[in-house]
């Protein structure tokens, strides 16, 4: 198990670059194997899911180069295979190769796939939009069979804009014969991020980042190029450090269209900082204000950087209230954000009561997911004393690089096996 161990309260100074985004690169690998023989992605993160992908594209017999943060990849040799449970579970994303191999070959076997334990997280929406396109699915034993031995471009409407779900009928649909209109699609950046890879590769899409999405079908794709979005996530956590322990921190590759929500929360809580261009600089804010955040779909607040900003809050003075509205289990983190000296209740099923300022002080915590162990690397970096993170493998499922990071700036981190 991977242990981080922090030596908290030092101020930072210097500069972070954010990594490409995961939520992108995830998507865009996998999307990888609609190509004809050659694609580049440029500017992937260094993250664990990022190599168990590589292992799935690999079983497909794609040959893969990494040079300079840039994935070469060469599907002229793809099979279609089914993947196995010890690979799809490692994360989320590996549900995106549905879409794309059902495109390819009209045919996918997969088990269900993990991801952080936040919530249910069903994928009824992804099924129901691959059985409108004409596709039969069967589940045996939490396996996936999915095929059809033709795809037909359908209006489809979302109960909810799934991001996962936009993706992954997006992908399925190149494949289609015809037009493939989805309306509430989701309208995240990463959504945007891989329109622009399958644009790129020849497919016809119009309207990605809105709610009505159009894809036309296309025989045969061309060989693709694209570069990962920068990541808002990760942004947004090191702009919430730079607010707690910044001395002129410098944040490089802030994308401030993807994080509007967010900076009006940091301004509505008295936090300053100067954007130029795509440089963010930060320094400690005295006096918190607390707020009410509620998380929602692009544009709105993103349930990401919830337990982030919840570690913000516990900073703040007076009462704060946090409304979960995506997911149903994402407060975890707050037992051991109490631990470390955090008043936090749970008030209702989605609503989270903070109340600060409290001085927070390091001890033995557990991340239990990917952005709740961010919540208390946070915490551990603003207390006094020494905070040992176990679990925190899942960390660096999402946060590229993370120790070298914060190390550059000044923090005392340390990562053990
Ligand atoms: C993606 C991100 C995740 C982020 C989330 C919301 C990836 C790999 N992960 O997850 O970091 O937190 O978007 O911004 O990109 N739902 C259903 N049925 C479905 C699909 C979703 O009920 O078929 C529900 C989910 O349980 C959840 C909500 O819809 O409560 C949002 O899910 P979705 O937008 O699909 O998120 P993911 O794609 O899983």
């Amino acid at each position: 198990m991977t242990k981080i161990t922090i030596e908290g309260n030092n101020l930072l100074s210097g500069e972070i670059k954010i990594s490409g985004a995961k939520n992108s690169a995830v998507a865009l690998i996998p999307a990888a194997v609609l190509s004809k023989e050659k694609s580049v992605i440029y500017n992937i993160p260094e993250i664990r899911d990022i190599e168990y992908l590589i292992k799935i594209m690999e079983l497909l017999d794609c040959k893969i180069e990494y040079k300079n943060n840039a994935l070469y990849i060469d599907s002229s040799n793809l099979k279609n295979k089914a993947i196995p449970e010890e690979l799809s579970v490692q994360m989320r994303a590996s549900y995106y190769f549905m879409g794309a191999l059902l495109a390819k070959f009209g045919r996918v076997e997969m088990s269900f796939p993990g991801g952080c334990n936040i919530g249910a997280r069903p994928i009824d929406i992804h099924v129901k939009g691959f059985q409108q396109l004409g596709a039969k699915v069967e589940i045996i034993k939490n396996r996936y069979i999915i095929t059809a031995d033709k795809l037909i471009g359908k209006k489809i409407y979302f109960d909810f804009p799934s991001v996962g779900a936009t993706i992954n009928i997006m992908l399925a649909a190149t494949g289609a014969e015809g037009t493939t209109i989805i309306e509430n699609a989701a309208m995240e950046p990463e959504i945007v991020n891989v329109a622009s890879f399958l644009i790129n590769m020849g497919v016809k899409i119009r309207g990605a980042g809105t709610k009505k999405i159009e894809i036309e079908g296309t025989k045969e794709l061309n060989n693709g190029v694209c570069e990962v979005f920068s990541d808002r996530i990760e942004c947004g956590t090191y702009i919430i450090i730079g607010a707690l322990l910044g001395k002129n921190l410098t944040i490089k590759g802030v994308i401030k269209e993807h994080l509007e929500a967010f900076l009006m929360k940091l301004k509505e809580v008295g936090v300053k900082y100067c954007i130029k261009g795509d440089t963010l600089t930060i320094s400690k804010t005295e006096n918190l204000k607390p707020t009410y955040i509620k998380t929602l779909v692009f544009p709105g607040f993103p349930t990401d950087l919830q337990q982030p900003f919840t570690t913000l809050l516990t900073q703040a003075n007076g009462k704060s209230i946090v409304e979960e509205t995506i997911y149903e289990n994402r407060f975890k983190n707050t037992y051991d954000l109490n631990r470390m000296g955090a008043i936090t209740n749970i008030i209702s099923l989605n609503k989270l009561e903070v109340n600060g300022p409290r001085k927070l002080h390091g001890t033995n915590v557990i991340a239990t997911d990917l952005r709740g162990g961010a919540s208390l690397l946070i915490a551990a970096l603003v207390a006094e004393g020494i905070t040992e993170i176990d679990n925190s493998d899942v960390i660096l499922r999402g946060y590229s690089e993370v120790i070298r990071k914060l190390e550059n700036v000044g923090a005392k981190i340390k990562i053990t096996e």
